[in-house]
């Protein structure tokens, strides 16, 4: 084959890719699940992931209930616990998978008489299991979030007091850890929620530890689970109002902020004594976005829960919704990996050629 005619061939298919790659590129940018579903007045702060009936769940504002969301949006009343006190929200909820149970942190809401608890409901039957009173000592608290361990315990987060409560599989509830590293920060009086204090809560298995926010501060905090000691992480830039947390398969820990509307990728290289915020991405403006999942490997669900708007009161909102959140960062770390598959298909491609040009070549040397 001549050599021009092998040049020409390239530059076609080179043209070809570069019209078939871009478009590849947008679509991974924009096909981003999005799962809007309609609940009057649910108002949901908090979001959790199903793995075994592949469906989310989400607690409510005043309804005292626990409702599934599918893929599609339809929504179902798994738990519905009127023996609650009313109008009691349902905080931070976690999935105990191991123990086919879900936690929920129940709060009541100035002016409601102050209630603070965790209640675990069973995943099959929605029957509560226990109904834990979490102990204040007369102080005003705020139970926000929940993690759960392997053993069956779990971990709530008190945003006024700034300490964690640990919960165990009987239901038995103490004060864990209090530590002086939670206070030891400055805190502007000033700002809207300067009383939110500690907040998300996510536990790492592999080292048995926590890894706990701090919403007026921007800080992280690990802490040993076994005996409530806490360590400040330190990292690459201080958060802003973080307030959900959640570990990522991969081991990368998400952080959403409602205030500035922010999904921040955390990671570590040396288990949490420091990390760096690799990705900070803009979330929506409007829908308040208090908490985020991780489905599957390495998926990320935001839940737009308009939560804000329900406390203010006097409104009647019907819609919320849940999206997935793509890192611009990730997908282009896939992108260049694309490319790089295709650079070297294009390389076997024209070296597959020159082979092929240089046997006919000597075919027809031989033939003549
Ligand atoms: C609960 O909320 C409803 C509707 O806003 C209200 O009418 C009722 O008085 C509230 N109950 C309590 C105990 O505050």
């Amino acid at each position: 084959m001549p050599i021009h005619s092998l040049t020409s061939h390239t530059t076609i298919l080179l043209f070809l890719l570069l019209l078939i790659s871009s478009p590849i590129t947008k679509t991974i940018a924009e096909n981003s699940h999005v799962i809007n579903f309609y609940s009057p007045n649910l108002y949901p702060e908090s979001l959790a992931w199903d793995p075994t009936k592949q469906h989310f769940l989400v607690g409510s504002l005043r309804h005292r209930t626990i409702s599934s969301i599918s893929d599609a949006g339809i929504v179902e009343t798994l738990i519905s616990d009127t023996s609650l006190p009313e109008n009691v929200t349902v905080e931070g909820i976690t999935v105990d998978s191991r123990n086919n149970r879900v936690l929920a942190v129940i709060h009541a809401v100035k002016p409601l008489p102050p209630f603070n608890a965790l209640a675990a409901y069973d995943l099959k039957s929605g029957n509560r299991i226990f109904l834990s009173a979490l102990p204040a000592n007369e102080e005003e608290a705020l139970a926000n979030d929940v993690a759960a361990d392997y053993n069956g315990n779990a971990y709530v987060t008190n945003s006024i007091g700034n300490y964690i409560w640990k919960v165990n599989a009987k239901g038995e509830a103490s004060i864990f850890s209090k530590s002086p590293r939670f206070t030891e920060h400055s805190v502007d009086p000033d700002t809207l929620y300067s009383f939110i204090g500690l907040n998300g809560i996510a536990y790492v298995s592999s080292g048995d530890y926590l890894l706990v926010v701090q919403s007026n501060t921007g800080k992280l905090f690990k802490v040993d689970a076994d005996d409530g000691t806490a360590r400040h992480v330190l990292i690459s830039k201080d958060l802003t109002y973080p307030d959900g947390v959640v570990l990522r398969s991969d081991g990368v820990v998400l952080v959403v902020s409602p205030q500035v509307n922010k999904l921040w990728l955390l990671k570590s290289n040396n288990g949490w004594g420091e990390g760096v915020v690799y990705d900070e991405i803009d979330l929506e403006s409007e829908g308040y976005p208090t908490s985020v999942v991780s489905r599957g490997r390495d998926k990320m669900y935001v839940l737009y829960g308009y939560f804000m708007e329900g406390l203010l009161g006097n409104s009647e909102r019907e819609g919320f919704r849940i999206e997935e959140i793509r890192s611009p960062k990730e997908s282009e770390g896939e992108n260049v990996w694309l490319y790089v598959m295709i650079g070297f298909g294009m390389v076997y491609f024209v070296y597959w050629r020159f082979q092929m040009g240089q046997l006919v070549k000597s075919m027809n040397k031989k033939i003549n």
